[in-house]
C-alpha cells in the first residue's frame, strides 16, 4: 500500500482543479478526480498521469449516491483518503424573475449541496488520516454583478458552510475556503475556446496585483493549505484577487 497521501478534486477536467491535480501530482501526492464532462475527464486522465497516480470517477455531483461510491472507490483502491478538494462549479445567469426554481435548486446543489455531501461521506477516512478539506468558493460570495443570485447565493453558503465544519470535525479535520476572483483559465482548457477576447492592458493594471490572476495561484494557496505544517490553519476563508475586493471604486 502506497504512503503517497492521496487528494480527491472535484470538476478537475479542466481549469483550476485540472491545475491544482497537476501541482498535487508533481508534489508526490495521488489524485482523485471527479467531472461530469467524460471525454475532457479522459483526455485529462491520460495526460496528468505522466505526473503521477491518478483515479477518475464520471459523473455528476448532483448524485449522493455517486459521491458516495466515488470516495469509497476512491479509499479503498489509494488505501488512504488525505483531503477533498470541492472546486466544481455550475452557474445560471439570468434576471431573477427569470430564473427557474430547478435552475436555482440545480446550481445549489452542484456548487454547495455537493460541497456538504463529500464532506458527509469522506469524514471518516479524514478522520484517519487527520487529513483536511479546501472549498473552493468565490469573491463573488462577496460581492456581486447583476443577475448572478444563485451562484452567489451558493458561494456565500460555502463560506459558512466552512467555518460550520471546521468547528464540527476539528481537530483531526482542517477545513477552509479559498475564495478566487478573475482567474483566466484558458491555458488549462482543452482547447483555447474560439469568439473569446484576449486580455487587454486595462483588464490586468485594473487589480492592484497588476494583473489577471492564473490556476496557479489558487492552487499554490491549495498546496499550501494542504501542508501539515500549516495545521493551525482552519475555518479560514483566503482571497486571491490581485485585490479586487479591497479597491474602492467610486468616480
Ligand atoms: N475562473 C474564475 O475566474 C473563477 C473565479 C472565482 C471562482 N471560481 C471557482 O473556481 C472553481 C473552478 O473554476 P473554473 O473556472 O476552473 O471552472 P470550469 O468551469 O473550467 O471547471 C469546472 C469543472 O466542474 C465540472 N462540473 C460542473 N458541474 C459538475 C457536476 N454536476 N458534476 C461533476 N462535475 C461538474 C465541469 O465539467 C468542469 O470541468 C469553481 O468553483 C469556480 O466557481 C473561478
Amino acid at each position: 500500500m502506497s504512503d503517497k497521501r492521496c487528494v480527491l478534486i472535484t470538476g478537475a477536467a479542466q481549469g483550476i482543479g485540472k491545475c491544482i491535480a497537476a501541482l498535487l501530482l508533481k508534489n508526490s501526492m495521488r489524485v482523485g478526480i471527479i467531472d461530469i464532462q467524460r471525454e475532457k475527464l479522459a483526455r485529462t486522465k491520460t495526460e496528468l498521469s505522466a505526473l503521477g497516480e491518478v483515479f477518475v470517477y464520471r459523473g455528476d455531483l448532483g448524485d449522493e449516491d455517486f459521491i458516495r461510491q466515488s470516495i469509497a472507490d476512491l479509499a479503498e483502491k489509494a488505501g488512504r483518503l488525505d483531503a477533498v478538494i470541492n472546486n466544481a462549479a455550475t452557474a445560471v445567469n439570468k434576471p431573477i424573475t427569470e430564473l427557474e426554481s430547478e435552475e436555482w435548486n440545480r446550481v445549489l446543489s452542484v456548487n454547495l449541496t455537493a460541497c456538504f455531501l463529500t464532506a458527509k461521506h469522506a469524514v471518516p477516512y479524514l478522520k484517519k488520516s487527520r487529513g483536511s478539506i479546501i472549498n473552493i468558493a468565490s469573491t463573488r460570495a462577496l460581492m456581486s454583478e447583476p443577475d448572478t443570485e444563485a451562484y452567489s447565493a451558493s458561494k456565500g453558503g460555502i463560506l459558512a458552510l466552512t467555518h460550520a465544519l471546521a468547528i464540527s470535525l476539528g481537530p483531526e479535520v482542517r477545513v477552509n475556503c479559498i475564495s478566487p476572483g478573475w482567474i483566466d483559465t484558458r491555458e488549462w482548457q482543452d482547447a483555447k475556446p474560439s469568439g473569446i477576447d484576449e486580455l487587454t492592458p486595462e483588464d490586468h493594471s485594473q487589480h492592484p496585483a497588476g494583473r489577471v490572476g492564473k490556476p496557479e495561484d489558487i492552487a499554490n494557496m491549495a498546496l499550501f493549505l494542504l501542508k501539515p505544517e500549516n495545521d493551525f490553519i482552519t475555518g479560514a476563508n483566503f482571497v486571491i484577487d490581485g485585490g479586487m475586493t479591497r479597491k474602492m471604486i467610486y468616480e
